[in-house]
């Protein structure tokens, strides 16, 4: 590839949301480069276990699964995406079977079997039996990697975005490219657009325990945000509470449908303890269980609760989780037989990019989509299985966005300098990075967790400054790599997180501080936005 690489659409990331708007625009006949910095399947969606939320079933509404949301969000939701994704999921679900998806059906029928989750007042989550998601993405990812309007560049990761602003160009900032580091070659490419897409993901990965896989940086919420974009609600990190708890599980996550078809949650000496918590027990929506577990295990000095479906029989057990009940039974359980040991850990990121309903952030020509895009659907928790939703609903509005705007907007291909590396030296040693990977994990663990105080928060904030600092000099003086490049991002991630809980006086859905342990009233309630500074 050449150095100035001109595509029209450039899609950063192959998750969910990037392969929908690739395929989208794709199928319309536009050509797109997709960068994934992994293997293209590598990232949340992935892993995705308990399915979409979409309305389906006969005896569900789309007014039940909009309150639902909002209800989850614990006040802080925009009603009209809620609208938006809610009425638009059944025809995303349609476009996903037209891809033949094999979605799991009812016994001997051709109905689709729909299952529950916390937070849901019906059952309105079609799944692929406990592996929603890698059947979805093998099946988009068959189709893009044949598809002639795609061209898919595995192993790059996306370093920039590069402005007209940075490069001083007079006119309305925007966007005109990336640099992206080729891992195979080490060399930083420099490609330029006329749209970028942020497709990112989450940044579960800012924390030493997490369900997330390794790709959960943070990158394209700090990429924008040094582009000058607008990024909100990053203090509502949500934990999902039961994952499993065993040395070499890395946080392997029990799917909360397990809860849906009667999974109870349980003390060590066996006392169920979730009705304690809510009348609605282990089918609350996640920041309730989720503190619920925290707040047993402190008291009673537990490493762990369990989660308990035994009582169902095998069979059931076997044919609704066989892909949870295989890997459980590789640690040594057998789920069918005896409760699950589990553990809360960090599973998504509510906060993101500001986008529209269409994609667009505050910077022309950067859309983003999926986890790392805050379009307000969430509010101050996500619904269980909203987030594919939002995914193949947001994605497929950009792509409609983005066909306009080409088409509308006049645009010559840009013409930017080359990556300079004429003043740094490769690496002396990579310890350092290492080991600031793994401060910065613990501290957010530690002091940013589900329960929060000022003084906590400060401690981290302490951390991050420090090695925020050290992380600019070490990047300021040496060749870029994989990690150093997410090392950098997650400490963007975790400010950004801890400078929006600071800025919460009150306990709001995911952000709980012994500090405010109310909730402010309604009318008062707002979402935190982090004006960016351009660094
Ligand atoms: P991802 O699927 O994470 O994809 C991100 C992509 O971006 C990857 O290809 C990655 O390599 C790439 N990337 C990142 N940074 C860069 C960079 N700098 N340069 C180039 N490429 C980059 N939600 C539900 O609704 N239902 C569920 O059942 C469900 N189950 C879940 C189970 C697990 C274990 C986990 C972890 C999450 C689950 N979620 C679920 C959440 C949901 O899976 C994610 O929120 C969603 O898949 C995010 O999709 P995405 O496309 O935004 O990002
Ligand atoms: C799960 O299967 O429990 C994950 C669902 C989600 O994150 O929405």
């Amino acid at each position: 590839m050449s150095q100035q690489d001109y595509m029209p659409v450039l899609v950063l990331g192959g998750g969910l949301a990037g392969l929908t708007v690739a395929l989208r625009l794709a199928d319309s006949g536009v050509h797109v480069r997709l960068l994934a910095k992994r293997l293209l399947h590598e990232g949340s969606s992935y892993y995705a276990q308990g399915g979409i939320a979409a309305v389906l079933g006969e005896d569900d509404s789309t007014q039940s699964h909009i309150e639902d949301t909002i209800r989850a969000g614990a006040g802080l939701c925009d009603r009209q995406a809620v609208e938006f994704a809610v009425n638009r999921g059944p025809e995303c679900v349609d476009w996903l079977i037209a891809q033949q998806v094999p979605f799991t059906r009812k016994d001997d029928s051709e109905e689709f079997h729909l299952t529950q989750e916390g937070g849901h007042s019906h059952r309105r989550v079609i799944h692929a039996t406990d592996a929603t998601g890698q059947a979805v993405m093998e099946t988009l990812e068959h189709k893009a990697r044949r598809h002639p309007n795609i061209h898919l560049l595995e192993q790059y990761i996306a370093v920039d975005i590069i402005t007209s602003a940075k490069l001083g160009q007079a006119g309305p900032n925007r966007t005109l490219g990336i640099y992206a580091l080729d891992k195979s070659l080490g060399k930083v490419i420099t490609m330029t657009a006329q749209a970028v897409v942020l497709a990112t993901g989450g940044a579960s990965k800012v924390y030493l325990y997490t369900s997330n896989p390794d790709t959960a940086t943070g990158d394209g919420i700090a990429m924008a945000w040094r582009a000058g974009c607008q990024v909100a609600n990053m203090e509502f990190v949500q934990f999902h509470p039961t994952c499993l708890y065993h040395p070499q599980a890395k946080s392997f996550l029990i799917s909360e449908a397990v809860r849906g078809e009667g999974g109870q949650l349980q003390l060590p000496d066996g006392r169920r303890f979730m009705p304690d918590h809510d009348p609605r027990a282990e089918l609350a929506p996640r920041d309730i269980v989720a503190r619920a577990i925290d707040y047993e295990m402190k008291r009673g000095g537990y490493d762990c609760i369990y989660l308990d479906i035994s009582h169902q029989p095998a069979d059931f057990i076997r044919s609704h989780f066989p892909n949870i009940v295989k890997r459980c039974a590789g640690y040594g359980f057998d789920m069918t037989a005896e409760p699950l040991p589990v553990v809360p850990a960090a599973h998504y990121t509510c906060g993101g990019v500001m986008t529209g309903l269409n994609g667009r952030t505050d910077l022309a020509g950067l859309y983003a989509v999926g986890e790392c895009a805050f379009t307000g659907l969430h509010g101050a928790n996500r619904l269980a299985s909203n987030s594919l939703l939002e995914c193949l609903v947001f994605a497929r509005a950009a792509g409609e966005q983005i066909q306009h705007d080409l088409t509308k907007e006049k645009f010559n291909e840009p013409q930017v300098p080359e990556w300079d590396e004429s003043q740094v030296s490769d690496p002396d040693e990579q310890i350092v990075v290492t080991h600031n990977w793994d401060e910065l994990r613990r501290a957010m663990w530690d002091y940013v967790g589900i329960v929060r105080t000022d003084k906590r928060l400060q401690r981290a904030m302490r951390r991050v400054e420090l090695l925020k600092e050290e992380i600019r000099d070490y990047y300021s003086h040496f060749k870029i790599n994989n990690n150093l490049i997410e090392l950098r991002n997650l400490v963007t991630v975790a400010e950004l997180i801890i400078r929006s809980a600071l800025l919460r006086h009150e306990s709001r859905g995911l952000h709980y501080t012994l500090d405010y342990p109310d909730t402010g009233t309604n009318d008062n309630a707002a979402n935190t936005i982090m004006v960016s500074t351009k660094e």
